[in-house]
């Protein structure tokens, strides 16, 4: 099953299957997209942090068992559904945040490259071993790992197949912290109460920026830029935001 707990404005999504390693089949993958999508439209949900259930694995990749029957129109479908997942969790208008709590292989480790931060448990593996299988990085993985980190230390990834551990993954900016697995999901929900106090209108259009700035035209993107950071000028927000700053206290974003 798909999970969702609320919890101080962070919903928490956690891909529940313990007996595949938290691996996605149609069923799974279906209802993660379902998830992810009323969540991207609910405003009560200010951070979205997608999580596996146990102490092993985040999502051990895509089920290769149920990928075995597929022809080429279904692995294409198949790809399609999670390219969906993988384009809600980075282009929802709020922060997604996977919590790396074990095995973040294939898919999984797709998922958490679409994700705007990744917080690693000290015991998980990343990886795209799709190579082994015969194939290659189906959601995504094979360009969002490059623009993570860098284009050679992807394809390294990518042709070899190599797991790395929790630490080279932060050497490499794949992930943007490291915690002992006991503390990894307070750590998680510490980053989301930060990002919660935050103005929400903000959050989306700075993410919309930043999501701009290894892709198309750069000159059109600075435009853009421009246009979002003259529309928060219209906001309560920013008018409270500079006021508190001005008057020496804390800001109280309304999300207006
Ligand atoms: N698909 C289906 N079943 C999976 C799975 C997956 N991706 N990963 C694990 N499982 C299942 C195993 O088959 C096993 O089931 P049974 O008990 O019925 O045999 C169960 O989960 C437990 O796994 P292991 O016994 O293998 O556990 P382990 O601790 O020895 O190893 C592991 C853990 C390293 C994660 C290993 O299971 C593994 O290598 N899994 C596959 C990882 C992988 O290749 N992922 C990429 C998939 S391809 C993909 O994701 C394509 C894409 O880009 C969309």
């Amino acid at each position: 099953m798909i999970g969702l707990e609320r919890r101080e404005g962070a919903a928490i999504v956690t891909v529940d299957r313990p007996e595949a390693m938290n691996a996605l089949d149609l069923e799974h993958l279906e209802a993660l997209r379902e998830r992810l999508a009323e969540l991207a439209a609910d405003a009560e949900a200010r951070v979205v942090v997608l999580t596996g259930a146990g102490e092993k694995a985040f999502v051990a990749g895509a089920d290769i068992k149920y990928m075995q029957g597929l022809d080429v129109l279904g692995a294409r479908r198949w790809g399609e559904l999670g390219h969906e997942c993988g384009n809600l969790l980075e282009t929802m208008p709020k922060p997604t945040i996977a919590a790396l709590n074990g095995f973040a292989l294939g898919g999984g480790c797709e998922l958490a490259l679409a994700c705007d931060l990744r917080l690693a448990s000290a015991n998980a593996r990343l990886g795209q071993p799709e190579i082994n299988l015969g194939v290659l990085p189906g959601w995504g993985g094979s360009l969002r790992l490059a623009r993570a980190t860098t284009l050679g230390f992807a394809k390294e990834l990518v042709l070899t197949g190599r797991q790395i551990g929790a630490e080279e993954a932060l050497e490499r900016g794949l992930v943007n912290a490291v915690h002992e697995p006991g503390e990894l999901m307070d750590k998680t929900l510490e980053l989301c109460r930060t990002l919660a106090a935050k103005s929400p209108l903000a959050l989306a259009y700075a993410k919309e920026a930043v999501n701009l700035a290894l892709q198309g035209d750069h000159r059109a993107n600075l435009a853009t830029e421009a246009r979002l950071f003259a529309m928060l000028f219209a906001t309560e927000d920013q008018t409270e935001g500079m006021a508190a700053f001005a008057e020496k206290r804390q800001p109280e974003f309304r999300g207006r």
